[in-house]
């Protein structure tokens, strides 16, 4: 029999990948989302944001008819499977935001049914789905609980959908055994863990990529205060030595999950998290670093400068908690003008890059753009990433004049 599944949240980063690859393998997939712009974005076959491959297997689960996309919450209650893939942030104190979590869980389980399989896809605190678990039989509704975590990354979901192991957090052997027939029909291996470990493996790998992102970013801030090369000594320290082949370069650790995940952890453990809290120091602090070194070699003040590349990660449109967000910030406060620019996301107070490259005094790197990784910019260049053509005489440190 074929499976039916809603997604709610369905037009979103998560969920529409998702559905998308569920569809194509066989099932039939309802997206939800209460986003009436993303919904009829999707209707029409065009993708709210960039997702690699996504737009043409999009039309394909459009025209066959296994996938639809809808603005109606009963469409929750017509499927054998609900998975839940609506954003999970943290609020100003770097809590996770229970409460909005909770009103959203009621108004799925206000139209849901016995007998029907509820997955949260979305990242959440360690005990949710135990919680949630118990408050569907408080309710008297008698359905099954799991906890399967999405690992991909962002503008890769389509094909690692297919090849990343599921974990299956089940709560009960039932609840497992459905996740598991679903999931299966991506093909990866399934991993079964108790429920508060599969919420627990998806924080601990954010937190640990939020972490090592932090050490690289450290060693730079350190490597700088010295006039060393972070990147020349990255390279002298990885060439061909295994034990630190795992280890990254310098750059902005921004987006929507890695800083939010490592506080879900924070907070779950009483706000006792020394590790991830410094990592958000490092991490957090590093706009700020880049523009304090500048100071010192230009007068910014008198300057104008731009930023290449605003979205949170390279080849991507996502702004979301984008640190060339808060360069620009830092840098609105120290410099006389600044200019942004970025080929993938609409702002009508960008400019195109010939015109920042034009009018800058500075330029900063933002996001790792293919765009930007042959340009010969003839301005003093900040390049935390060391993703910019080199000029032939190399600078001792990243503040350098690209030939
Ligand atoms: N973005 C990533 O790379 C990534 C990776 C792994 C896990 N996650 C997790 O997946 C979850 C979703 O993240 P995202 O990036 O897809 O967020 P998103 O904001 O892109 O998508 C969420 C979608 O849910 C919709 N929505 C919100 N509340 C709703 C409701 N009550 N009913 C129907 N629709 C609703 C929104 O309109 C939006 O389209 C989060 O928990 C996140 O931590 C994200």
């Amino acid at each position: 029999m074929k499976h039916s599944v809603c997604i709610v949240g369905g037009c979103g980063h998560i969920g529409l990948p998702l559905g998308i690859a569920l569809a194509s393998a066989g099932a039939r997939v309802t997206l939800l989302d209460n986003s009436a712009k993303r919904v009829q974005s999707v209707a029409e076959g065009r993708m709210p944001f960039l997702e690699r491959g996504a737009d043409e297997s999009l039309a394909e689960v459009l025209a066959d008819g296994s996938l639809s996309v809808t603005t109606d919450p009963d469409a929750v209650g017509g499927s054998d499977a609900a998975v839940v893939t609506i954003g999970t942030p943290v609020d100003e104190f770097l809590s996770p935001q229970i409460r909005t979590f909770d009103r959203a869980m009621d108004g799925i389980l206000d139209r849901m049914r016995d007998g029907q399989l509820l997955i949260l896809r979305s990242t959440v605190f360690p005990g949710v789905t135990e919680r949630l678990d118990r408050r569907c039989r408080e309710r008297g509704l008698r359905i099954d609980v799991a906890h399967c975590p999405e690992r991909i990354a962002q503008g890769f979901a389509l094909e690692e959908t297919g090849s990343l192991p599921q974990i299956i957090g089940g709560v009960t052997p039932t609840a497992t055994r459905r996740a598991s027939a679903l999931f299966s029909l991506l093909g990866p291996r399934l991993i079964d863990i108790p429920p508060v470990e599969a919420e627990l493996c998806k924080l601990f790998c954010n937190t640990y990529r939020y972490i090592n992102f932090a050490i690289a970013n450290q060693f730079y801030v350190i490597a700088n205060k010295f006039g060393a090369d972070f990147a020349r000594v990255r390279s002298a320290m990885t060439t061909e030595y295994p034990r630190m082949a795992g280890f990254p370069g310098a750059g902005f650790a921004g987006g929507p999950c890695l800083l939010k995940d490592t506080m879900q952890l924070a907070a779950f453990n009483h706000n006792d998290f020394v590790l991830g809290q410094a990592a958000m120091m490092i991490n957090e602090g590093l706009p700020t670093f880049l523009v304090e070194q500048a100071k010192q070699r230009y007068d910014l003040s008198t300057a104008t400068v731009a930023i290449l590349g605003m979205a949170f990660k390279g080849n991507n449109d996502d702004p979301r908690d984008s640190l060339a967000y808060k360069l620009r910030k830092v840098l609105t406060f120290e410099a006389a003008k600044v200019l942004c620019t970025d080929p993938y996301i609409q702002d009508p107070s960008f400019v195109p890059l010939e015109a920042a490259l034009d009018e800058a005094d500075v330029v900063f790197l933002g996001a790792c753009h293919d765009e930007y990784r042959d340009l010969s910019i003839r301005k003093p260049v900040v390049d935390v990433f060391n993703y910019l053509k080199r000029p032939a005489a190399q600078d001792a440190d990243s503040t350098r004049t690209a030939a």
